[in-house]
């Protein structure tokens, strides 16, 4: 069941803005803002960069379903952000939806290129395949995900954060 609220949930690829964007779209709805990521960081005491090494994915998988579990049965208005991976766990989308609307941050390849490039932080755009085919490969996979856990998403290229705050609010965007 939905909650009346206006809670916000951002998901999209990693390097979609959903931190960023978030945190802005909280203080202008007054609101708190929270990023899966950071509250698991917090929690465990430790980057996800060595929850995936000294523990696995699976295991961070398992951190993040919990956590947003957890969260949806807060009551608290919020912005959340979700790393790039959560809505790939189907069980995800109802907690997710439970929270508030759910906006699929669109970015292109090209764009996620750039803004990704040089990344040394996020462990799954390590190895050895090049950055454009892994990032394509990545979003065959997860975008019809993404797109099946959104209420609505917004195509990001090109447009200033304060636009996309702007049509945020006035919840503007393509239905899925
Ligand atoms: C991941 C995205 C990251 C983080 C982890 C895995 C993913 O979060 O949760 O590195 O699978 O896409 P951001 O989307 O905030 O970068």
């Amino acid at each position: 069941m939905r909650r009346k609220s206006k809670s916000v949930v951002l998901i999209g690829y990693m390097g979609a803005g959903k931190t960023t964007i978030g945190k802005k779209l909280a203080q202008k709805l007054g609101i708190a803002f929270y990023d899966t990521d950071e509250l698991i960081e917090q929690e465990q005491g430790m980057t996800v960069a060595k929850i995936f090494e000294q523990y696995s994915e699976p295991y961070f998988r398992d951190l993040e379903t919990g956590m947003v579990k957890k969260l949806s049965e807060s009551e608290k208005p919020m912005v959340l952000s979700v790393g790039g991976g959560l809505p790939v766990r189907r069980e995800n989308h109802e907690y997710l939806k439970k929270i508030g609307t759910v906006v699929y941050l669109k970015v292109s390849v090209e764009e996620l290129v750039r803004r990704l490039s040089g990344d040394s932080k996020r462990p799954l755009l390590k190895g050895e395949m090049e950055l454009s085919e892994k990032i394509t490969e990545m979003l065959r996979v997860r975008e019809p995900l993404y797109l099946e856990a959104c209420d609505y998403y917004m195509e990001t290229d090109g447009k200033s954060i304060f636009e996309l705050v702007t049509e945020l609010i006035n919840h503007k965007g393509e239905k899925a």
